[in-house]
Formats: C-alpha cells, sequence, structure tokens
C-alpha cells in the first residue's frame, strides 16, 4: 500500500528532508499523489512539515501507534506477524480470544490498543488504560504443548518487558508482587496471561499474553494515585517498545518448557525487595 511504503520511507528519514520528487519517482505515481498520502498521514496525527524546496519532513518525536514502525522493528522471523491495532477496544485480551474463537488454529499474532475501555487485570481488577500514553497489547503464540510449569508463562513475560526496557533505555526494572514490574518505587506495567487449552490433549494451544506498561501516562485516577507510576522520564517510543517485546517473547517462547530465565527472573524479584531499583 502506498501509504504504508511512504510512511516508511519518512520513518527510515526521521527528522530529515525527503523530496516528493523522490517519492513520486520510487513509487511510480504523481506528485500530487504523494502530497494526498502526506495529508491523510497528517490527519492521523503524524506531525509532517513540508518545504517546497527540500520536501516533506517527519518529526522524529511522533509517538503514533503504527503498524509500519512495530513491524520495521521486529526481528525477520516476526515480522510476518499479523497484527491487529486499534483506536480503543474493551480490552486486548478479550479481543485475542474472539480471534482464537473465529479461528482455532490461530497462529502469532498481536493485538495492539492505544486505549482500552475495559482494560482487565489479575483478579478481576482493571487496568487504567487511558490514549496516547501507554502500551496495551496482547501477544497470541500458537504453543500447541503440555505445559510443565506454568507459571514459567508469566516469568518469561515478565523478563521480556524488563530485557526489552533494559535495551531501549539502559535501565533495569524489577518484579514484585505476582508479576508487576515496578520503576522507582511505582507499579509501571501490569501482565495477564491466559490460555486456550485442549482438555482432551490437555496441550495449551494458544497463549495469550496481554501486557499493559504505563509510558508517558502522567495522571493517574484517586484509587491508585499512590502505587501507579510511569517511564515518562525515559522517553521511549512505543512502537518500539511493543516490538522489542515481541521479539524477546517469542525468543523466550521459542522452547517454552525451558525454564532457563528462571534465575534471571528471580533476581528481578530479588532487586525489588532490596528496593534497589
Ligand atoms: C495486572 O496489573 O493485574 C495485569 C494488567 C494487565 C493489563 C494488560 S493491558 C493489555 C491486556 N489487555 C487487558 O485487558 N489486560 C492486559
Amino acid at each position: 500500500m502506498l501509504k504504508d511504503m511512504i510512511l516508511k520511507e519518512l520513518m527510515e528519514h526521521e527528522g530529515e528532508s525527503v523530496s516528493g520528487q523522490y517519492l513520486a519517482d520510487r513509487y511510480g505515481v504523481s506528485r500530487n499523489a504523494v502530497w494526498k498520502v502526506v495529508k491523510s498521514l497528517k490527519a492521523e496525527g503524524y506531525v509532517i512539515t513540508s518545504s517546497t524546496n527540500k520536501g516533506y519532513t517527519l518529526a522524529g518525536d511522533n509517538d503514533i501507534l503504527s503498524t509500519q514502525s512495530i513491524r520495521m522493528n521486529l526481528d525477520e522471523r516476526n515480522k510476518g506477524i499479523d497484527i491487529y491495532i486499534y483506536d480503543s477496544i474493551d480490552s486486548t485480551n478479550n479481543e485475542a480470544k474472539r480471534l482464537i474463537a473465529n479461528d482455532n488454529n490461530m497462529g502469532n499474532a498481536l493485538i495492539v490498543s492505544d486505549a482500552q475501555k475495559m482494560g482487565r487485570g489479575r483478579g478481576g481488577k482493571s487496568f487504567y488504560s487511558p490514549a496516547g500514553t501507554g502500551v496495551y497489547i496482547s501477544f497470541i503464540y500458537r504453543a500447541s504443548a503440555v505445559i510443565r510449569e506454568p507459571d514459567i508463562i508469566t516469568a518469561k513475560a515478565a523478563v521480556a518487558v524488563i530485557r526489552t526496557i533494559k535495551k531501549l533505555t539502559d535501565r533495569k526494572l524489577c518484579v514484585c508482587g505476582v508479576n508487576d514490574i515496578y520503576y522507582e518505587g511505582k507499579k509501571v506495567c501490569g501482565i495477564l496471561t491466559e490460555a486456550v487449552s485442549d482438555l482432551e490433549t490437555g496441550r495449551t494451544e494458544q497463549i495469550i499474553t496481554g501486557i499493559g506498561i504505563n509510558v508517558s501516562t502522567e495522571k493517574f485516577p484517586d484509587s491508585i494515585s499512590d502505587r501507579a507510576g510511569s517511564l515518562s522520564r525515559l522517553k521511549i517510543s512505543r512502537n518500539e517498545l511493543i516490538a522489542g517485546i515481541v521479539n524477546e517473547l517469542t525468543a523466550l517462547f521459542g522452547d517454552i518448557n525451558d525454564t532457563g530465565c528462571r534465575a534471571e527472573y528471580n533476581g528481578y524479584v530479588n532487586s525489588c525487595m532490596n528496593r534497589s531499583v
């Protein structure tokens, strides 16, 4: 699709100008067609400046969720996964279950939403999911395996999140409580893993890993404001964060029963207990 290709081109030259003539020649379309695409990207919220001599420049601080940008940051083996992206949805985990209900053979897929109206947490709690500031994703992984130690799944998810944030910011977060991720003494991420299993075979067909991260959320409802925090000081791109987590998750889920990351996970739990993060 022309729009995806032009967006990719602008993203690859983020902060630099790309000439309209170059884009037109590259994709075999008129300059007017390029201009129309840029106009529709602007309507979606991308900050793109145009100058008659130089062309189009995508501002470097866009943090708009986009399939294109997520895919660009995925490892080669994940590039082909289905990505479902929404402005708002009830819950990405609910959507994952609906997708699986429609297709029992569902393979790996990623569901992303800019906001959730009924974000779910563990124990029937809700997860505050305002628009534009968080990461709310569910990753469907086709396991088709008997899972020997089910608790390793949430441990792997926590490790995937912490490794990704470490890679992007050089900060090491910690795990507190059942599986909450903390930064500077506040909860910044919650994980809700669910599964679709076959009772006859005892196999887990799909694992749904739901992850909610307060990336730049500044204001929280009174009921959670004393313990909820965000990563706003770390200036993370949501698209890079999402892709990084998917890359780590698929690496860790590749051998689903491997428990090799348990020591790393325990280290994150211990650093929360010692209040070193
Ligand atoms: C918790 O804190 O108890 C877990 C919170 C999990 C929230 C994520 S956001 C994406 C996915 N969709 C949901 O409805 N919940 C998870």
